[in-house]
């Protein structure tokens, strides 16, 4: 079956796609340096799937490493590229440490496959469009001045891989946008293993739940949206992780669009802070603390996608709503309490 390699497949949205991967009959090979997740997820993903992946541990910055693993695997044949730091605070405390990682990865992957033939999918984000000026907001709206490192090492790295597509044929290469990932795997085996204070609001919210945290901070009640807070395209880390291997198939099909194509991963529609708060009161049955706090710096007051695109041309689409995220995503917690994997 064909071998796929997946850069930090112990992370979170990559270990829901590794399990995705091997539920579709490929095997996902994981390289991960382990700095931001847990090697314990190996024998997750195996009790999930009856499977564990292959697994090498090392850093992609490490030039000389990646050229042994792709002289070393010659029949790797897909690249699922999710490796790369993602907390956008830091990124601004520590740009450097950003680039350095998030660039210099990608391009000794893509130094070490030129010339081979492979399919290369892009972990990307909603990100690149800012505060949009349409929504919802289309793969066609324009790429806006990055809010943060973090952010900026997104478009760069876009650039980066549609000047590579343009300069090598071998490449067929596929961008997806996501919008908000969020939720677990239904079995609560794996999910999101946030390290420190989690910055990102659902995790904060089973964090508080759970009583690891005290109240939520709704960072914003004063915009201009229906109730005020933020809105938000959240989308289950499973349907995501579907996408994968929807864009997968197609650069294994052909994609006509030709060898460098962007696409949005979101379900479509929008929900505020205030709304997930009582998504997840309604599913679980949990009262949650809240208070009302200024805006976050950097955050955009609106977002949502138009996913016709990953509709009609991937084949792809969300079929989980926002309940089923809370309520996995509570679940995973409870595992957590009680298998502590950090
Ligand atoms: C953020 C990044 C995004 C990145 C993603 C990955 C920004 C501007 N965007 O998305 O580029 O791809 O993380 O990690 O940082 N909220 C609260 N209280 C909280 C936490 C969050 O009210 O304690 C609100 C936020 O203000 C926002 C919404 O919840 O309106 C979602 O926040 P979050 O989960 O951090 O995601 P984004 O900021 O959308």
């Amino acid at each position: 079956m064909s071998k796929i390699l997946v850069t930090g497949g112990t992370g979170y949205i990559g270990s829901h796609t590794v399990v995705e991967l091997q539920n579709a009959g490929y095997t996902p090979i994981v390289i991960d340096n382990l700095v931001n997740s847990n090697v314990g997820v190996l024998d997750q993903v195996e009790k999930i799937t009856g499977v564990r992946p292959a697994f090498h541990q090392f850093d992609l910055c490490d030039e000389e490493k990646v050229h042994q693993f792709v002289a070393d695997h010659p029949d790797v044949r897909g690249i699922i590229h999710f490796a790369a730091y993602k907390a956008v605070g830091e990124s601004v405390q520590q740009p450097l440490k950003y680039y350095h990682n998030n660039f210099f990865s990608l391009v000794n992957l893509l130094n070490a496959y030129a010339g081979k033939p492979v399919n290369f999918v892009f972990s990307s984000s909603c990100t690149v469009y800012g505060q949009p000026d349409e929504l919802p907001v289309t793969e066609a709206a324009p790429v806006k001045k990055a809010e943060s490192p973090y952010g900026n090492t997104k478009q760069v790295s876009e650039e980066i891989l549609s000047e590579t597509a343009a300069a090598f044929s071998n490449y067929n290469i596929i961008s997806l946008r996501y919008f908000n990932p969020v939720g677990a795997h239904e079995s609560a085996l794996i999910g999101e293993l946030p390290l420190g204070v989690p910055q990102n609001l659902v995790p904060f919210i089973t964090q508080s739940a759970v009583g690891k945290r005290g109240p939520i901070t709704v960072f914003g009640n004063n915009y201009n949206t229906p109730d005020g807070s933020a809105i938000r395209d959240y989308i289950h880390v499973v349907d995501l992780a579907k996408a994968h291997v929807a864009a997968i198939r197609l650069l294994e099909k052909g994609n006509p669009n030709g060898n460098y194509d962007v696409f949005n991963v979101g379900t479509g529609q929008g929900n505020s802070v205030l709304e997930v708060i009582n998504a997840f009161e309604d599913s679980t049955g949990v009262k949650l603390n809240y208070q009302i706090g200024p805006r976050r710096a950097g955050d955009v007051e609106q977002v949502w996608g138009d996913v016709s695109k990953s509709t009609n041309e991937l084949g792809w689409k969300a079929e989980l709503d926002i309940s089923e995220m809370m309520r996995s995503a509570w679940k995973w917690e409870q595992y957590l309490k009680e298998h502590p994997l950090r």
